[in-house]
């Protein structure tokens, strides 16, 4: 399988492209998209993971605002770095590792292969803007698999999930493309959740990055924690595991709207296919969310040994 990953770079984002390297699938490339924090920052993000990672796929930066211009961030969940940590912060300033051009990028790999794989991990905007600016690569795109969006609740606003709700357009875009979509939604991460013994065990892996992921993931652990629960939803690594071990789910063929005004911007309605319809999309359900829960932790637990 060959992927590239298109991601807002929170801490989440950089599990879940920890776990595809865990599961053993080759990275190509890696786009950068505003989301958790503004274009810049997620840049400072990706460089200081990949040099923290030994990542050596190229990352490129794309788009600093969703594809009306509007620029929506989680820095009042996140805080300024976009990436919540106790003590460490993956943030020294590097920005070096990341060259410009990432719609060029994608469309040219979409271009140079048939199957293209791509796992998004924040708003859509850059896959959006390469299949909006280019229709015909729809079809030479195998499968773009999303965390984004909800089949209940929104967690950005009582009804959108932050992904839709910072480029609905870039989702409509996709979702009208005839691209082959998978939906991994708010509610099926929900499910899936890893507290403090889990961080405990990072912690105490004894490798060079034991310490900063096991800070990083309480950083995260701790948007749950202040909400009064005593674990967190597991978020952009749910989909890393839905593209990569398919098995551990189940999919159901959809036809996903997505609401573009009005105080239900943002939100994700899923329904049924109707006879003579044609699904948009495949929506994950029905998952093992124990053995989902596993893969990831093991992924910390791993990098944490090395
Ligand atoms: C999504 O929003 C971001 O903050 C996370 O990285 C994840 O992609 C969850 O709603
Ligand atoms: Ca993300």
């Amino acid at each position: 399988m060959r992927l590239w990953i298109d991601s807002d770079m929170g801490f989440d984002d950089l599990w879940a492209i920890l776990t595809i390297g865990s599961l053993g699938i080759r990275i190509d490339g890696l786009s950068l998209v505003a989301g958790n924090a503004a274009l810049p920052q997620v840049v400072r993000n990706a460089c200081t993971a990949a040099r923290a990672f030994d990542w050596d796929f190229p990352i490129f930066e794309g788009a600093e605002s969703a594809l009306l211009g509007g620029k929506v961030t989680a820095e009042r969940i996140l805080g300024a770095t976009g990436i919540r940590s106790r003590e460490k912060a993956l943030d020294d300033k590097s920005t070096g590792c990341a060259q410009p051009g990432a719609f060029e990028a994608i469309r040219e790999w979409i271009e140079s292969r048939s199957g293209s794989i791509l796992l998004a991990l924040g708003p859509l905007t850059n896959i959006a803007a390469v299949v909006g600016a280019s229709p015909e690569l729809a079809k030479r795109i195998e499968r773009v698999v999303w965390m984004g969006g909800s089949v209940r609740q929104g967690n950005h606003t009582p009804s959108a999930e932050f992904n839709a709700f910072v480029d609905p357009e870039a989702a409509a875009t996709l979702l009208s493309a005839q691209v082959d979509m998978t939906i991994v939604d708010l509610e099926i991460c929900r499910n899936v959740r890893f507290g403090e013994s889990d961080v405990r065990h990072v912690s105490g892996m004894g490798g060079r990055n034991a310490a900063l992921l096991a800070d990083l993931a309480r950083g995260y652990l701790d948007i749950g924690l202040e909400r009064g629960r005593d674990s967190m939803a597991i978020y952009d690594p749910v989909a890393a595991v839905a593209l990569a071990r398919p098995g551990l789910f189940g999919f159901v063929e959809s036809s996903v709207e997505i609401v573009l005004s009005g105080s239900k911007r943002g939100q994700t309605i899923v329904n049924a296919v109707l006879p003579g319809e044609k699904a948009n999309a495949k929506i994950a359900v029905d998952a093992d969310h124990e053995a989902i829960r596993r893969v990831c932790v093991d992924t910390l637990l791993r990098e944490g040994k090395r």
